[in-house]
């Protein structure tokens, strides 16, 4: 496994790669590496002949007051599992490297950024769509695989890939889930026992609305308002946000139909958690 901290490195082995007519898998993250990302990493190696993998804590995409700071980073393990899963380049650039003093662009998705987080996180798909459209031109892979786990980021970034003509496959996968169904997040390492306890709320809320919508339920506001109840209940738990909007263009519905996510944010404690659900209905 090659590990690359300046880009000139990964254009050269990316271009070998290239004119062996090799193809190209990337999986970019923020590292921490959980399960979530090696489904991503495993399912990268199966369909390419070369995976990239990028650790690379993004500032742009972190607000004022957000844990850019305290993000966990533990990159000595994250490379051990890099290696064991079977990655071929790990690209770990330095913030100076990607971001020049000079650095004057921005790239921005209109609309599907309003909502949801980013309605709670304003500018943060800015940071992920320009640090995301970085690392595609450095990379230049043949595909690229992003989790459901950040729904409102899978449809920005599809967005924006048909929108500027990059030649790239946007391959979505599953949320990965602990067994007792909270899904993995880097930042779950923030949570104390009994917050870790507390988190599960999120996931219960979301089995309860696809309960209701089993019992024939169609109505939004009725759903959101079941969800809300259960998640008021939890002590340590406060809303951010519970939508339901469609799945392809991120509008509110009030009534279920089609394509649908239902999408959360709730603090437990200090961490921000997310959670969502697609379903067809
Ligand atoms: P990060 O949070 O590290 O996530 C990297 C990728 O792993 C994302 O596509 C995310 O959706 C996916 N992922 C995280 N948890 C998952 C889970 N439980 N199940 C399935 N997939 C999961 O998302 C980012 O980094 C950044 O915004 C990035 C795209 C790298 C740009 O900086």
């Amino acid at each position: 496994m090659k590990v690359a901290k300046r880009i000139e490195e990964v254009r050269e082995f990316i271009l070998e790669k290239r004119n062996q007519g090799q193809r190209i898998g990337f999986v970019p993250t923020m590292g921490y590496l959980h399960q979530g990302h090696l489904s991503l990493l495993e399912e990268g190696i199966e369909d390419n002949d070369i995976l990239v993998l990028s650790i690379f804590v993004n500032p742009t995409q972190f607000g004022e007051g957000e844990d850019y700071e305290d993000y966990p980073r533990d990159l000595d393990r994250d490379l051990e599992l890099a290696k064991k899963v079977g990655v071929d380049l790990v690209f770990i650039p330095e913030v100076d490297q990607i971001y020049s003093k000079q650095s004057a662009t921005t790239v921005r998705v209109e609309g599907l950024v309003d909502g949801l987080c980013g309605a709670s996180r304003p500018g943060h798909f800015d940071g992920v769509c320009t640090i995301v459209t970085k690392l595609f031109n450095i990379v230049n892979p043949h595909r690229a695989y992003f989790g459901q786990k950040d729904a409102q980021q899978l449809a920005v970034i599809k967005r924006m890939v048909e929108d500027l003509n990059f030649d790239i496959q946007i391959v979505g996968m599953p949320i990965v889930r602990e067994e007792d169904g909270l899904a993995l997040s880097s930042r779950n390492k923030y949570l104390s026992k009994e917050e870790r306890k507390a988190a599960l709320v999120l996931s219960r809320s979301l089995e309860l609305a696809q309960d209701l919508i089993g019992d024939g339920q169609r109505r939004a506001n009725i759903i959101k308002e079941e969800m809300r109840n259960m998640i008021e209940k939890e002590d340590l738990a406060e809303i951010d946000y519970i939508d339901i909007v469609n799945q392809l263009n991120l509008k509110k519905v009030s009534n279920l139909e089609g394509p649908t996510l239902i999408a959360l944010a709730v603090y437990i404690g200090e961490t921000r958690l997310i959670d969502n659900l697609i379903l067809e209905v």
